[in-house]
């Protein structure tokens, strides 16, 4: 097992390269099985979700391998089953490989996809599309099967914004016979890199930015080289890191258009910064008020993801902060452990209230990926040592975290037991 130990109360400073976004990565890997040639992705993330993700792909017959951070994945012959059902249970996206192993040879089967245990996280959406293109979808308790002679294309409308369905949805599609239009999408910045990684492939995609997708398919698509976008919700995470500890961290490669709603919090808290081409200048010296309430919210509202960083520096700001998580039903496991460290937060239904805390060092275990790297924020702003353990959650995102965070000048120590 490894556990991290922070010793906090010093302020973060230097600069961070921002990683490839694990969000955009992960669909593209699956999209990748819809070719029969090669794909190059640069700029890869070497995390555990890439790595899982690379093991499922490979499981199913595709070759892969790593040159730096480039991954090359070659799909020339690739089987309709994922034989390893445990391996699908590691992680959400390998839902997505029912829409491209249809959309490649019109059957896919996969064991039940897992995840980060944030809520219910139904599949509904995703079987809905799957059917209205005309596959056939069962579920079992091992897994889910789809299989469809032909797909052809519909005019489906999403009840709710879904990115993975949305993507599971343009997976399938693009291979299908005739026209897809898609309309209540998810507009998050990965949907949108997802379908320009198609449109690289050969596929005819379009209206991501607007919610409504038409697809026009296609019968064969190719190899490509593309490279990975920075991730956005990283990027977040040390800014929240960095506001937390009033440092002053430079961050390299941001997708700063993506972050409007995350930089207009930080403003709010007090926070400066400045912008130069693609380099982010924070400056948290005058970091200090609570925001009183602020919304998780799909794209382009404040990201869920990054709703437990955000209550994490929140326990340093004077006054309350009052966060409404609305995407999922039980994201809260990071403000029970955050009590161990003397946060004062409540959680009533949907509303989480935090209040400016003395924090200090304690035992904590991550619960999920955005919930561990709230842990370590708030160990860092912490009074003394915490022990931050099941962190292999937090390596499923971050890439080199304990790395990274020492080369701003934080003290912290990986332990393996
Ligand atoms: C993706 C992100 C995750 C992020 C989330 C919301 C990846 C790998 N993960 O997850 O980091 O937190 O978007 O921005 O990209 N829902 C249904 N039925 C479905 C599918 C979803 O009701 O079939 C609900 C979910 O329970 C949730 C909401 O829709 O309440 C949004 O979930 P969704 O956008 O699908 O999240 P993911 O794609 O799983």
């Amino acid at each position: 097992m490894k556990k991290y130990q922070i010793t906090g109360g010093l302020p973060l400073s230097g600069k961070i390269r921002i990683q490839g976004s694990k969000n955009a990565v992960l669909p593209m890997m699956a999209a990748s099985v819809l070719q029969k040639e090669t794909v190059e992705l640069k700029g890869c993330p070497k995390i555990s979700d890439v790595f899982c993700m690379e093991k499922m792909l490979q499981s199913l017959g595709a070759q892969t391998a790593w040159e730096g951070d480039t991954l090359q994945i070659c799909c020339r012959e690739i089987s309709g089953e994922l034989p390893e059902t445990r391996l699908a249970g590691k992680l959400r996206s390998s839902i997505l490989f029912l829409g491209s192993l249809l959309g490649r040879s019109g059957y896919g089967r996969i064991g039940s996809p897992g995840g980060c245990s944030i809520g219910r996280r139904p599949t509904d959406l995703h079987e809905m599309a799957l059917r209205a293109l005309g596959a056939g979808v069962t579920k079992t308790e091992n897994g889910i099967t789809a299989y469809a002679g032909k797909l052809s294309g519909n005019h489906i409308r999403f009840p709710k914004s879904s990115v993975g369905a949305t993507e599971n949805a343009i997976l399938a599609a693009v291979c299908a016979e005739g026209t897809t239009v898609l309309s209540g999408c998810a507009r998050e910045p990965e949907v949108q890199w997802l379908c320009r990684f198609l449109r690289r492939m050969g596929a005819s995609v379009e209206g991501e930015s607007r919610g409504c997708v038409i697809i026009r398919g296609q019968k064969r698509l190719h190899g490509c080289t593309f490279q990975v976008p920075p991730d956005r919700i990283a990027a977040g995470t040390w800014i929240l890191a960095g506001a937390a500890v009033r440092g002053a961290v430079e961050l390299d490669r941001v997708p700063v258009e993506e972050l409007e709603t995350v930089l207009k919090v930080y403003r709010k808290m007090g926070g400066q910064y400045r912008v130069s081409g693609d380099k982010l200048f924070t400056d948290s010296s005058r970091v200090g008020r609570a925001v009183p309430y602020v919304e998780t919210e799909s794209y382009p509202g404040f990201p869920t993801d990054l709703q437990s960083p955000l209550l994490a520096a929140a326990a340093t700001l004077s006054g309350k902060t009052i966060v409404r998580e609305t995407v999922f039903e039980d994201r809260f496991a990071a403000v029970r452990e955050l009590r161990k460290m003397g946060a004062r937060t409540q959680i009533r239904g949907p509303l989480i209230e935090m209040e400016k805390s003395r924090l200090r060092g304690a035992q904590v275990a991550a619960g999920d990926l955005r919930g561990g790297a709230a842990l370590v924020i708030a160990a860092l702003a912490a009074e003394g040592n915490t022990e931050v353990e099941q962190v292999q959650y937090i390596e499923r995102g971050y890439e080199r975290f304990p790395e990274q965070l020492q080369q701003l000048g934080a003290r912290i120590r990986m332990i393996e037991e």
